[in-house]
């Protein structure tokens, strides 16, 4: 029997700190238990979910993109239901790669992703032409912001290049680290007031996560509150947008990851 790709999840922001490996790292967790997930860390140079995962990778994307090893034989365990493909550690060289190269990464997901429910994209910072294939082969992409006016303002820029590359991408928006519920409310009024007038649509807010120590402190410990603090007040929100997220994607089609990557990239092999 064929199984269906993974339905995947790029989180994302557009600009850094928003809390994009802290919210995949927790959806991560709350997600496998549900269906077997893959965590891909596509901040390729200098990536960091396997830090939230408290694991050491011996084996890296660095390994697949040099022709090292296989995707499947990259992949990092990190629990019953969980594995990662890690990211480089300083590979300044891996958040600019070839097409050649991002299509070796994107055929070798392919092979494996039918193994996963979930698959979920941590993305990089920034709207580089790597970051923007990730999110644009995801079925849907879950733009991360805070209520900091640079952030809203790399939100949308985000959304914009999203829907110019791929219209029919579900865009999701959760606000992070928000001081109350109507803080929330106006950041997600603010972005959806400018992409209904300049883009002609708006991101689905899924939820908000309030500002919460325990995030930081549970990081320093290397890993999520969703784990370590469940009682948090972060915790309790997490867990309603993984449950929103659930129905979200349940409603979905997956396309396959690796091979929508495989088509942004754009890679033709000839053969003379
Ligand atoms: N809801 C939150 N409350 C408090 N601190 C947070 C929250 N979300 C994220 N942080 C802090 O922001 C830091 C950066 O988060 P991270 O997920 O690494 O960002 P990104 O991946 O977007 O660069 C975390 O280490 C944590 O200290
Ligand atoms: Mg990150």
């Amino acid at each position: 029997m064929v199984r269906p790709p993974a339905v995947s999840l790029c989180i994302a922001s557009g600009k850094g700190g928003t809390g994009k490996s802290v919210v995949t790292a927790s959806l991560a967790a709350l997600l496998a238990p549900r269906g077997r997930t893959l965590l891909v860390d596509a901040d390729f140079g200098v990536g960091n979910a396997h830090i939230l995962q408290d694991v050491s990778p011996e084996a890296t994307c660095v390994d697949v993109v040099e022709g090292r090893l296989s995707a499947r034989e990259a992949l990092v365990a990190c629990g019953k239901d969980l594995d990662l493909f890690a990211a480089g550690s300083g590979v300044p060289r891996m958040s600019e790669l070839s097409s050649f190269e991002l299509h070796m990464v994107a055929s070798g997901l392919r092979e494996l992703e039918s193994d996963y429910r979930y698959l979920l994209v941590d993305s990089a910072a920034g709207v580089s032409h790597q970051t923007m294939a990730f999110a644009r082969a995801c079925d849907a992409t879950l733009i991360v912001t805070t209520p900091d006016l640079t952030a809203m303002t790399d939100a949308y820029a985000f959304l914009k290049l999203l829907f110019a590359g791929r219209a029919g991408t579900r865009a999701l928006l959760l606000v992070n680290r928000a001081a109350s519920v109507e803080e929330a409310d106006e950041v997600t009024r603010r972005i959806a007031r400018v992409g209904e007038r300049f883009l002609g649509a708006a991101p689905r807010c899924i939820g908000w996560l309030p500002h919460d120590p325990a995030v930081s402190a549970c990081v320093n410990r290397r890993g999520v509150p969703v784990t370590l603090e469940p009682g948090a007040e972060v915790s309790r929100a997490l867990r309603l947008v993984a449950s929103a997220l659930v129905e979200e994607l349940a409603a979905l089609s997956p396309l396959g990851f690796g091979s929508a990557l495989q088509r942004e990239v754009g890679f033709v092999a000839r053969f003379a």
